[in-house]
């Protein structure tokens, strides 16, 4: 049994006052029983986000995270940073890394690695751009990215990895994968994880969907069997749209 996970990727948006007023209306939605919640908001956000949440079961994230433990590495945050902050998940490898800031598969990897060695969750970001999905490589595409990405990692840590398939197309173009594509590749995505793993690991991995869900289209979504939950960008911002995707209709 996989627990649905509904993450929100705030990206470089809201202010510190925004912020809290964003926390301070989620704190107080009710999560339903057997499914989490994570907001990843920026950096500057975490801390004071972290108390607005207060008591909720909402959980704290981060969009990003240097390999690094610590020294001179201008600009980049540690793992040990980020635990200090309550911080439990780290999104990486996200296609705005990749594509803007030069984040390749070994970049990638490494910042899997440390996420995994400081005992903080992964959310691993893959999926194509229009390009690959119009020549058909997208699976070869994502393949290669959960390889690089995972290269080296012991199957006992799986546990702590969570997929974000996030067709690059689809991202803030109001395009989303329909379910039945989206689903495709999320069970292409477990059947490569129990070849680079073994058929639990594959079995027991969650996959979110990510690209313009939102709260029209997340119970079809979720509908499908081998969607697990969504990482969502603009729909996360705004309470509304959020708690309605929290409380999809299963
Ligand atoms: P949108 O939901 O805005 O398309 O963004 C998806 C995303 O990139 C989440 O990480």
């Amino acid at each position: 049994m996989r627990t649905p996970m509904l993450a929100g990727n705030w990206k470089m948006n809201k202010t510190i006052p925004e912020a809290v007023a964003l926390a301070e209306a989620l704190a107080k939605v009710e999560i339903p029983a057997g499914r989490e919640a994570v907001v990843c908001p920026s950096f500057v956000c975490l801390v004071p986000v972290k108390k607005a949440l207060g008591s909720s079961k909402i959980q704290l994230g981060c969009q990003n995270m240097h390999f690094e433990a610590k020294g001179a590495f201008t600009g980049e945050t540690s793992a040990e940073m980020l635990k200090s902050a309550e911080v439990s998940h780290v999104i990486i490898g996200h296609s705005e890394r990749r594509a803007l800031f030069g984040e390749t598969d070994a970049v990638v990897n490494r910042k899997v690695k440390a996420v995994l060695a400081a005992g903080l969750k992964v959310i691993l970001c893959v999926g194509e751009v229009l390009a690959e999905r119009e020549k058909g490589v997208q699976n070869d595409v994502v393949k290669t990215q959960l390889t690089g990405g995972l290269d080296g990692v012991p199957a006992a840590d799986l546990a702590r990895v969570i997929i974000a398939y996030e067709p690059v197309w689809a991202i803030g173009t109001g395009k989303t994968a329909t379910p039945e594509d989206a689903d495709a590749m999320h069970a292409f995505i477990r059947g490569t994880l129990a070849a680079l793993a073994n058929a639990q690991v594959a079995e027991a991995t969650r996959i979110l969907y990510g690209g313009s869900a939102n709260d029209a289209n997340i119970d079809s979504l979720m509908a499908k069997p081998n969607i697990d939950g969504a990482l969502i960008g603009g729909a996360a911002l705004k309470p509304e749209s959020f708690t309605r995707m929290i409380q999809y209709k299963a």
